[in-house]
């Protein structure tokens, strides 16, 4: 390996799974979401074309681990073990675990959760979460997936993020997000571990566009959607 990467080519490959609105999803083909804005920006001001590679989220660290991709921008949770494979930039989000059941469930907490189904998106920080400290959950390929089968009635509660959750749930109106989050996590861009050069510059334009208002402007948009 010569330690050449997409973005030597004028591009900047990201790799993402788009089915995680605000952050990540498809309208009319193209994806479209908060991540693919930071990215353009990021390749806009390093004079790079951005090309976006849709792939399942359990693969999006190992595409750039492997140098397959230059960025994993997929509402990527920082967490200890994804540190040893990858670098993060600053984080651009403070985001959280959140429970998602159906209205008049007799689940009300994190305490009532034990022993019942409970869906999630596979390899994501809730499967994580509810696999080491609860049981073992039902795992989905995707977050709306998860959410479909708690509106079918194949599980009790998601266990998902909350800002995708939010969005989810503006089609199901006999669903609600539970007030009291299971965790608290920060978002971040996941980076090959040794590229400086792109990890510095993605922290610049993250510092810039949270100082000039830009990424907030931008978050407000999409959760107007
Ligand atoms: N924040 C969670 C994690 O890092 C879920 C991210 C899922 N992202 C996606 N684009 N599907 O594990």
């Amino acid at each position: 390996c010569s330690g050449a990467s997409a973005a030597d080519n004028g591009r900047i490959l990201m790799v993402t799974e788009a089915t995680f609105p605000p952050y990540e999803f498809r309208e009319e083909n193209a994806i479209m979401g908060i991540d693919p804005e930071i990215m353009r920006e990021v390749a806009r001001r390093a004079g790079k074309e951005l090309v976006i590679e849709d792939m399942s989220f359990d693969s999006v660290i190992t595409a750039v681990v492997s140098g397959k991709a230059d960025v994993a921008a997929s509402g990527i949770t920082v967490t200890p073990e994804r540190r040893k494979q990858v670098d993060f930039s600053i984080p651009y989000v403070e985001a959280a675990q959140v429970i998602i059941v159906p209205k008049g469930s007799s689940i009300r907490s994190r305490d009532d959760i034990r022993g019942r189904k409970i869906g999630v998106q596979h390899g994501a920080t809730g499967d994580i979460y509810v696999t080491r400290n609860i049981q073992q959950p039902e795992r989905f390929p995707n977050g709306a997936l998860a959410v479909a089968a708690l509106a079918a009635g194949k599980v009790d509660l998601v266990v998902i993020d909350r800002d995708p959750a939010r969005m989810y749930l503006a089609n199901h109106d006999e669903l609600e997000i539970l007030p009291e989050p299971l965790t608290s996590e920060t978002y971040a861009i996941a980076i090959r571990k040794g590229n400086t050069e792109l990890l510095q510059h993605v922290n610049k334009v993250i510092a810039d566009m949270q100082a000039s208002g830009k990424l907030e402007e931008i978050r407000t948009k999409y959760a107007a959607m």
